[in-house]
Parts: structure tokens; C-alpha cells; sequence
């Protein structure tokens, strides 16, 4: 990522592409440039119509130096201008120094800082790439771009505008590397290291092995785990913000499968490769975890993830195998593909009676029926308390990362109850995502806040977006962090 630079006193350098946001065919680049190249661009905004709108861009070489005019539209909000951050990037990542004019939007109640903060943090999301595992790439097929400045157009920029965002696009990006990383390199044990690695920032880890495991009965995620040779792990991790008090404000579940195979219920070749990303929800609570900590949050937050990998062997759970759960609760495995209920589940059991938040969400990639349900738009919310359902909604549509909420009523909920069993693992082929939801919502204690997060088809993008370049997204992690009020 290039070097972000808020509070430059010194004139924007000459050799840097000058950036400079309007919100009409009008525009002032002060200092930017000389009366020539105002000319230069009053006919190149001519000649292009551009008048502004969101997005709309027209640029001037003259000889030596390249100007670009960046349309902001007339009320763009935070999250447009973090989308322009993730556009422009596309346009300047072959530049080495590029410098930013901003102003102030009133009627987006947005000062020249928030501009230039969210500038910057749509080019960190924007600019993101997985790339290291290319051995013969050349230096020019990367990005040139490694200074980055903002001026006000209204004076001072505040040095610390970027500072949460930062934290922010640090963990959206942490969130992207875990998921993108193949199988074979994040086994269950690599990850809880890394997330064991993760107390240098004041966060307490604790991680419970296989042996724990069996201890604790939580056999319902060791039955998932235990066709692999990659043992286990779940990983306990707490951010202690609001030290005077000792509950936990929330709690935080994520499905860590790191790779799903289906098992002995084998998924089809076509796009198996696909579920390497099966751990995006619990990438996704580290990474909020870690975001909690460089923006010192103010709450008590604890994360637990359940790391585990699906596979198919001679001691791979079989369908109509019968499991205990740490709840005590008999489940009849009828697919073993239905897993991630299963090690999200026991995690759930484990965090209300060890840990007790009254708020608890839990994010997975669960069902392939809300991936065909809302495609790359919404991830799939189900909750137990409209407040909280409303709140998360609300955060969803700032933060970009939206959700729609599905029910979970009795009606589905009968359809899970097994005939030699408490519970089966799976119900009839309809509504998929919902009684996925019901099963979680039988390991939940009635009296808690709780609401699912079903990721599944938004934790990777196969086009490509202004904030998500292809693969990984680390969906939830703007989200998460709006809602624990990080930014
Ligand atoms: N990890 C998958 C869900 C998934 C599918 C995530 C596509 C991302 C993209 C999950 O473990 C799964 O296999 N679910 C099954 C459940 C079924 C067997 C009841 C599904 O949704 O097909
Ligand atoms: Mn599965
Ligand atoms: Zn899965």
C-alpha cells in the first residue's frame, strides 16, 4: 500500500497526478494549477460533458504533469466516497505520487478530513491484492503508486482523519489474506497460530486443542473434524475495553471450516476449490477482533472461532451417524456437508455458558440456499430481537456490507426434528438457509440477543468492485466494526 500523507505543509510535488474532486462542471484546483492548465481542463470538461455526477472523471496531460477532474456527485455519502477511493486507485495505481484536492460536502455533512479519510480507505480496500505466491511476476505488472497526499481546499487536513479507517482496512485486508490463502497452507493449527500471534495488540488468546475439545463434549464440531489428519482448534479471543466491568457487551461466533469438502456426503468437483473460503466468518471475527484493538474500542468483545477441516475418510463421520453436542441435545447427521451448523453450534453452547454475552451474532459461510437467494447483494441476517435485526440492517447499509432478514419461526423449525434424534443436521431440500438458522437457533439460550450472519456467496467476488477486487472480500468486517462503533 502507498504511504498516506494528511498533513503535508509543503505544495502538492510537481511530478504527482493531481486529483481534483468536484461535484459540478465548475471546479477550483487553487494551487493545484496554473492558469494554463485551467484552461486546458474548462475545455476538456467541455468536450467530455462532464458535469460532476459520482464518479464521472476527465484528465489533462500537458507535456509534463496529468491532471484528473473526479466527480463527487451533489450528495455523495461516506461509503460513495470510500467507492471513488476504490475507483480512482484503478486510474493512478501505474503513477508512483499522486495528490488529492478535497473540500468540504455540507450537505453530506462531510468535512475536507472525512473526505480525504475515506479517500484513503477506499484506495487501501480497492488496492488490495493476494499476490504472494507469484514467483515470476515483474515489478511492472505491480502497482507503481507508493505516495499518496491529500491537501484541503479549506485549509488544514486533521492528521488523525484516517487514523480508525486505517484500523479498519487493516483488518478488512487481514480478513482477505486468511481467506485467500489455500488450504493446504491454512490448516486449523496454522490459523490458531496466527491468531495466538495476535496478543502483541493487548488481545488475550486462548486456544483449546483437540484433547480440550474432547473434554468439553464438543463433539459435534469433533465430528466434523475428525475425518482429517488436520486436528482442530478453537480459538477464544477477548478484547478487554471496558476494564472496570466484567461482562462481555458481545460475542462473537465464526464458522472456520477450512476447507469443505462436503465429507463423505462429497461435494461435486465444479468449484469445490471454491471452499478453501469456508472460513471467511471466522477470519472475519479475528479480523473484527483485531480491529477492536487498534481502534481501542470501548466495550468487553470476545470472538470464538472453530476451527476444523472437512474431509471424507475411513474415520470421517458417515449420515446417519448420531452425535451428543456440548448441550447435551442428540443431533442425527443426515449430511455430512451440513457442517458448519455443527461447529458453530457447539462454539455457541460454549460461549454462553463460559462466557455469557447477552449479544451474540454468529457469521459463516452456512448454506448455499442464501447464496442462491440474494447472489452478491445481501448476506442473509436471521435474529431473535427486532431492535438488534433493525440496528444491523441499518450498519449493513452504511458500511456497505448489507443484509436482509429472513424469519425464523417454528413453522421451519419443526421441519429439523429428527425421528431417533433431538435434532437432525438438515431438513427437506426447500428454505435451506432457514432451517440452517433454526439449527443454530436450538444451541441459542432463549433469554440472549442473537442474530445470524449467512455469507455465503458475498465473502468472495468473482468480478471484481471498486472495494472488493476479485476473490476474498472479508465481508462483515466493515460491518462488525460499524456496529461495535470503531468508525
Ligand atoms: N460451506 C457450504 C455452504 C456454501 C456453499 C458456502 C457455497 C459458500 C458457497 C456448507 O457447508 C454447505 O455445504 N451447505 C449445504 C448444506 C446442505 C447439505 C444441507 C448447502 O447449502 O448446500
Ligand atoms: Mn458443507
Ligand atoms: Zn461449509
Amino acid at each position: 500500500m502507498p504511504e498516506f500523507i494528511f498533513n503535508s505543509t509543503k505544495a502538492a510535488p510537481k511530478s504527482a497526478t493531481k486529483i481534483i474532486l468536484t461535484s459540478s462542471a465548475t471546479f477550483d484546483c487553487g494551487k493545484f494549477c496554473k492558469e494554463e492548465t485551467v484552461h486546458e481542463l474548462k475545455s476538456a470538461v467541455k468536450e467530455a460533458k462532464f458535469n460532476g455526477t459520482f464518479g464521472q472523471t476527465v484528465s489533462v496531460y500537458n507535456g509534463k504533469n496529468r491532471f484528473i477532474l473526479l466527480g463527487t456527485g451533489s450528495k455523495p455519502t461516506q461509503l460513495d466516497i470510500q467507492t471513488l477511493g476504490g475507483k480512482i486507485f484503478k486510474q493512478i495505481s501505474m503513477f508512483e505520487e499522486a495528490a488529492f484536492l478535497v473540500h468540504p460536502l455540507p450537505k453530506s455533512n462531510l468535512s475536507s478530513s472525512d473526505v480525504a479519510g475515506n479517500l484513503a480507505f477506499g484506495i487501501e480496500l480497492g488496492g488490495y491484492r493476494f499476490d504472494k505466491y507469484f514467483t515470476t511476476k515483474n515489478s511492472s505488472d505491480y502497482p507503481a503508486l507508493d505516495k499518496v497526499e491529500f491537501y484541503a481546499a479549506d485549509g488544514g487536513l486533521d492528521t488523525q482523519c484516517h487514523r480508525k479507517l486505517a484500523a479498519v482496512a487493516n483488518a478488512v485486508r487481514y480478513a482477505r489474506d486468511l481467506c485467500n490463502e489455500p488450504a493446504n497452507y491454512l490448516t486449523p493449527e496454522v490459523f490458531a497460530e496466527d491468531i495466538k500471534r495476535l496478543e502483541y495488540l493487548g488481545l488475550k488468546v486462548e486456544i483449546l486443542d483437540e484433547k480440550n475439545l474432547l473434554s468439553l463434549n464438543m463433539n459435534m464440531l469433533l465430528s466434523v473434524a475428525q475425518g482429517s489428519h488436520n486436528l482442530p482448534r478453537v480459538a477464544v479471543i477477548k478484547w478487554n475495553g471496558a476494564p472496570d466491568k466484567k461482562e462481555f457487551d458481545l460475542g462473537l461466533v465464526g464458522k472456520g471450516v477450512t476447507f469443505d469438502s462436503g465429507g463423505i456426503s462429497l461435494k461435486p468437483a465444479n468449484g469445490m476449490g471454491d471452499m478453501k473460503g469456508d472460513m471467511t466468518g471466522a477470519a472475519v471475527v479475528v479480523a473484527t477482533l483485531k480491529a477492536a484493538a487498534l481502534c481501542k474500542a470501548t466495550q468487553n468483545i470476545v470472538g470464538i472461532v472453530g476451527l476444523v477441516e472437512n474431509m471424507p475418510s475411513g474415520h470421517a463421520t458417515r449420515p446417519g451417524d448420531i452425535v451428543t453436542s456440548m448441550s447435551g441435545q442428540t443431533v442425527e447427521i443426515i449430511n455430512t456437508d451440513a457442517e458448519g451448523r455443527l461447529v458453530l453450534g457447539d462454539c455457541l453452547w460454549y460461549l454462553q455458558e463460559k462466557l455469557a454475552p447477552k449479544t451474540i451474532i454468529d457469521i459463516a459461510t452456512l448454506t448455499g440456499s442464501t447464496m442462491r437467494t440474494f447472489g452478491f447483494e445481501y448476506a442473509g441476517l436471521f435474529c431473535n430481537n427486532d431492535k438488534m435485526a433493525a440496528d444491523l440492517y441499518d450498519k449493513g447499509e452504511k458500511s456497505g456490507e448489507k443484509l436482509w432478514r429472513l424469519p425464523v419461526t417454528k413453522e421451519y423449525d419443526k421441519l429439523i426434528d429428527s425421528d431417533i434424534a433431538d435434532i437432525k443436521n438438515c431438513g427437506p431440500a426447500n428454505a435451506g438457509g432457514i432451517t440452517a438458522a433454526c439449527f443454530l437457533q436450538r444451541f441459542v439460550q432463549p433469554q440472549n440477543n442473537w442474530a445470524h450472519l449467512d455469507i455465503a456467496g458475498v465473502d468472495r467476488d468473482d468480478k471484481g468492485h471498486p472495494l472488493t477486487p476479485k476473490g476474498a472480500t472479508g465481508f462483515g468486517v466493515r460491518l462488525l466494526t460499524k456496529f461495535i462503533n470503531c468508525w
